[in-house]
């Protein structure tokens, strides 16, 4: 029986401003200023359902540069792809590594997981959540900006996964985020009132429109995502004929602040979600996002192993 509750990184339900707060820090300080943190001896398990440059690599040199260890599991070489359940699969892990990190197509996967694992329980991206790309995006801003508190950040696209994840942090730390998204394509119902709820609270606010132009006024920073995301293949074609009028042009960029930051989890088609110009260009902070990957996971690593 463990004396205190282990903690998951699944939502971002469950966590307060000043915990995202100190990661954001601890994950500033980790790469500005380096430190002797370490997590010798200490193994994250990896369980992917689908394909990750990103996450599969930040997460697995984040835990050999803090002295530890990372295993790639593709669903598809482990018994889980053939049958063993998730439960038994978490149980027997749980006596192994220190920690899993999972990328799943269906969120209830991860849910199942973490309620029958005994170790913490990390989300690399379900289909409806990706926390630990929004750990990245808040340092990212905090970065260029300084701070995060009234900042207003600008998603266009698709309702998705980023899009949740990105809304609900940027409401905790007190951002205004605003959506702009085709009918239809609108983030979860759900999900967006827990947004809302967590904004009430931090003096942030979070709202949804189908004007792209109007809603990049005066954006600190506009961020996209693909417009079919991984299992929507067979919608791709569909979806490029509604999202078109929601491209991330130069002209968009000309709407917002004239220090806005362009914004994208990668990967991306130029051409498509946003312009070649505009993903390439002077404020396009893209890589900066990507590497900030490794520095957050590794804030994010030292919280659940080691100081929580
Ligand atoms: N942004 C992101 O999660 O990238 P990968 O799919 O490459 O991990
Ligand atoms: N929304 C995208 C993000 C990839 C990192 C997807 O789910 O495929």
């Amino acid at each position: 029986q463990l004396a205190v509750k282990k903690k998951d990184f699944l939502t971002l339900n469950n966590w307060t401003e000043e915990e995202i707060e100190h990661l954001v820090q601890k994950a500033y300080l980790l790469k500005h200023q380096g430190g002797d943190d370490r997590l010798s001896g200490q193994i994250l398990g990896m369980i992917f359902e689908k394909s990750s440059t990103r996450t599969r690599i930040s997460f697995e040199v984040a835990m050999l540069q803090l002295g530890g260890h990372a295993i790639h599991l593709p669903t598809r070489d482990i018994q889980l792809g053939r049958g063993e359940t998730i439960e038994d699969t978490a149980k027997v892990m749980s006596r192994y590594v220190s920690a899993v990190m999972l990328r799943t197509n269906e969120h209830e996967t991860i849910e199942r997981f973490a309620e029958a694992a005994d170790v913490p329980v990390i989300n690399g991206l379900s289909d409806l959540y990706h926390p630990v790309q929004t750990l990245a995006d808040l340092l990212t801003i905090y970065e260029y900006k300084h701070d995060l508190k009234g900042r207003k950040i600008v998603y266009v696209g698709d309702g998705n996964n980023v899009a949740h994840s990105l809304m609900l942090g940027g409401a905790l730390m007190g951002m205004d985020v605003v959506i702009a998204c085709p009918n239809g394509y609108e983030p979860n119902g759900s999900i967006t009132q827990r947004a809302i709820e967590k904004a009430n609270a931090s003096g942030g606010t979070v709202s949804i429109t189908h004007h792209k132009d109007e809603a990049v006024q005066g954006a600190d920073a506009i961020y996209t995502d693909v417009w079919a995301s991984m299992g929507q293949e067979e919608e791709s074609e569909a979806r490029k004929a509604v999202f078109a009028p929601f491209q991330v042009s130069e002209a968009s960029m000309k709407l917002a602040k004239p220090d806005c930051l362009f914004m994208h989890c990668l990967p991306a088609h130029r051409g498509e979600e946003v312009e070649a110009e505009v993903l390439d260009g002077s404020q396009s902070v893209v890589f900066d996002q990507a590497e900030n990957r490794l520095h957050a996971q590794k804030a994010l690593l030292l919280y659940l192993l080691r100081d929580h």
